[in-house]
């Protein structure tokens, strides 16, 4: 009997355990966002090669005035994945014109992050974090409501494209079934566009995105006595044309075994095998459309950016 099968195992090296067993090994994006990589991930938006915050902030302060008309009977917002909110500012004060006593809950894993956003947007709403999984946020937001005006809840940045894409539509259809019927749903979608300029976005000259990924060995390092050596693995970024995504990857230039200690056991790596961190899926604006219908939304506008193509598009429950 091995070791392992002795130890109570965390969430997150259990995660750890079995992804690193699986035949292609993988590690969940989801485990990038301790303090450090919540840190980084807020450089990486300020990358002039990562076009993609940038275009969402564009988009949605240049249509703000329109979306407040829109949504003037919106009093509640939730946000999934909030990240620091400064994306969201320009909704928030264009809703609460119309709406003085606008409350505004984001949801996101890191508590540093929620203590930025309930910073940074404090002047603009009612602010209730909520730290926990997207789907589980909602849920909470759903029970607690009391008034009759729709909820307009956030999902921008892209933050989707980070699902696998099997995912998405189950996703969205359970979204969909904790919404009532004429609430709306903004999600902000990074488009397809030219290969070399999303391959610079994952892998910038600064090398900021490659300590971002190299941060969840170090993180497994520090929370679950790993032995990874961060120089022993290189930042690799790769567009998959038929599946339309980034994938990012941890590679192992050289044979080596890793000691996981919360784990009790070492993981064998070939030298050129990788572990697959993530997947940034890209869409066309045609997909997004026809991925509300099929999760019971009916899309309402979508507004693009031609600096950068990515779509923010409205969807009404
Ligand atoms: C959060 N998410 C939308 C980012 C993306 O573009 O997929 C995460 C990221 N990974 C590397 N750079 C940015």
């Amino acid at each position: 009997m091995s070791a392992s099968l002795n130890i109570q195992l965390s969430p997150f090296a259990a995660d750890v355990a079995e992804g690193l067993s699986s035949p292609v090994k993988r590690l969940s994006p989801r485990y990038f966002y301790d303090d450090l990589g919540s840190a980084l991930f807020e450089a990486i938006t300020l990358l002039p090669e990562y076009g993609l915050t940038r275009a969402d902030e564009r988009v949605l302060r240049r249509h703000a005035s329109e979306l407040g008309c829109i949504l003037q009977s919106v009093s509640l917002v939730g946000e999934l994945g909030s990240g620091s909110g400064r994306k969201t500012s320009s909704i928030l004060q264009a809703l609460r014109v119309r709406n003085p006593g606008l409350r505004y809950s984001p949801i996101d894993v890191s508590p540093a992050a929620l203590d930025t956003c309930c910073r940074q947007l404090s002047d603009l709403a009612l602010i209730s974090p909520i730290c926990s999984d997207w789907l589980d946020g909602v849920g909470q937001i759903a029970a607690r409501r009391v008034s009759d005006k729709p909820l307009l809840l956030l999902f921008l940045g892209s933050s989707i494209g980070n699902l696998d894409r099997a995912s998405i539509s189950k996703f969205l259809f359970q979204l969909h079934a904790l919404l009532r019927p004429g609430d709306y749903f903004l999600l902000g979608a990074d488009l397809v566009k030219d290969v070399d300029k999303m391959i610079a976005a994952y892998d910038d000259a600064a090398g900021v995105t490659a300590a971002f990924n190299k941060n969840l060995l170090s993180r497994i390092n520090k929370e679950l006595g790993g032995h990874f050596d961060l120089r022993a693995f290189d930042h690799h970024v790769r567009w998959d044309a038929f599946n339309r995504r980034i994938e990012m990857h941890l590679l192992a230039w050289k044979q080596q075994d890793v000691y996981i200690g919360a784990i009790g056991r070492r993981f064998h790596f070939e030298a050129g095998e990788t572990i697959w961190t993530e997947s940034s899926h890209k869409f066309t604006e045609l997909e997004l459309e026809s991925l509300a219908r099929a999760s019971g939304f009916v899309p309402e506008k979508t507004w693009t950016d031609l600096e950068w193509p990515l779509a923010e598009t409205l969807w009404r429950a």
